[in-house]
């Protein structure tokens, strides 16, 4: 473990934005501060100190307080984010022309060798924890900060932004119960959640879904169209449905708009997949929703606030005890570090008997199995 004095720390926020990441900032940087470090941030994710020619007027920025001051309740990243730039992914031109993906980490360490950086605080998800973890193997000292809307990371109870996620997709689909009410539709609601359903199932629980489909369950139309009938014979003509982005029919996969070198795939399409084949199968009016990236936008819920201002003073005492190579992690009522190895290239996966499916069942909701 490295001990050395810190003079100089630099925060990043990788992937896709989350509410709470200006909180996370705000709390390392006002600590740092307090210990009389210097706080710099880097911008659009690594590539402003990565590809620094794509920033004349500077890809890492001096954060101070007077930056920092107001920004806890404020959606997206003071600092820009990138879901490309992976500098172990770096899409490289052959001389033959083909492209392939080229790991360039060692001139990251070097660049943040030669602006005397001893330390980064990196604020992400899988993706982003990833980079930070093989930095930190490389030789950097490395804080991780869990973050993601789809609450997919192991080793925290929680990552930031969900909870406003959560709640914004549960506010959404109440308000269409009124609608699908008045309409006698099926609506299906589209929340994000590649590879884990925790939106879904939260929101849709929440919400008073009638059917959850989520990545974790393949699902079956017919289960649902009967579903659908059966609530019809009951008096209810109409339907709720929430749709993981990730959720695939049983023996299929999930929908993938395209694929491009350096980045993850990007999905979408499956709330129309399913709408389609729902009203072929019912003969019902059925419409759906997409809330995309609805959900990562506006100002973070309370929770979200705290754990954020939390996560970012615990990453600081962290370097300040000489810690690195870890990730903070909520575990309730207090956090803790974890080695970043136990969580990267791993995913959290809602379980199939957690007390919130089988509540979900035991309310009558469907998961379409
Ligand atoms: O943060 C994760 C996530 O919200 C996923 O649910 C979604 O697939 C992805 O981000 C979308 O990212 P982008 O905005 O880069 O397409």
């Amino acid at each position: 473990m490295k001990t050395s004095r810190i003079k100089r720390i630099a925060i990043n926020t990788g992937g896709g934005d989350a509410p709470g990441l200006n909180a996370v900032i705000r709390a390392v940087t006002i600590a740092a501060l307090n210990r009389g470090w210097e706080v710099l941030g880097i911008r659009d994710g690594l590539n402003g100190i990565f590809l620094p020619h794509l920033y004349p007027d500077g890809g890492v920025v001096p954060l101070t307080r007077e930056r920092v001051r107001g920004i806890t309740h404020l959606g997206g990243t003071i600092l820009g984010t990138t879901n490309k730039g992976n500098p172990l992914k770096h899409p490289t031109q052959r001389k033959d022309g083909t492209w392939y993906e080229k790991d360039r980490s060692d001139e990251v360490v070097r660049a943040f060798k030669t602006m005397k950086i001893d330390a980064l605080v990196a604020i992400g998800g899988d993706g982003s924890l990833t980079i930070a973890h093989a930095l930190a193997e490389k030789g950097l000292r490395v804080v991780g900060v869990p973050k993601t809307i789809d609450n997919d990371l192991d080793k925290t109870v929680v990552t930031f932004g969900f909870d406003t996620a959560v709640s914004f997709a549960t506010a959404c689909i109440d308000r269409l119960h009124s609608t699908a009410e008045s309409h006698q539709r099926v609506m299906v609601v589209e929340v994000m959640g590649r590879y884990a359903g925790w939106i879904a199932l939260n929101s849709g629980v929440s919400s008073s879904a009638d059917v959850i489909l989520i990545p974790e369950i393949p699902y079956d139309l017919q289960k649902v169209a009967e579903k659908i009938k059966e609530r019809e014979k009951e008096g209810s003509k109409f339907t709720i449905i929430v749709v993981a982005e990730g959720a695939k029919p049983k023996g299929g996969t999930a929908s993938v708009v395209s694929k491009e070198l350096g980045r993850a795939e990007r999905l979408g399409g499956v709330g129309e997949r399913v709408a389609n084949e729902i009203q072929q199968l019912t003969g019902k009016e059925t419409r759906c929703v997409v809330l995309g990236h609805l959900l990562r936008g506006g100002t973070p819920t309370t929770f979200d606030r705290l754990v954020s201002l939390r996560f970012g003073a615990a990453a600081v005492r962290a370097l300040e005890q000489g810690k690195s190579n870890v990730m903070v992690a909520l575990d309730p009522p207090t956090v803790r570090y974890v080695p970043l190895e136990q969580v990267t290239g791993r995913m959290k996966a809602v379980p199939l008997d957690c007390d919130t499916i089988l509540s979900a069942r035991d309310l009558g909701i469907s998961f379409g199995d």
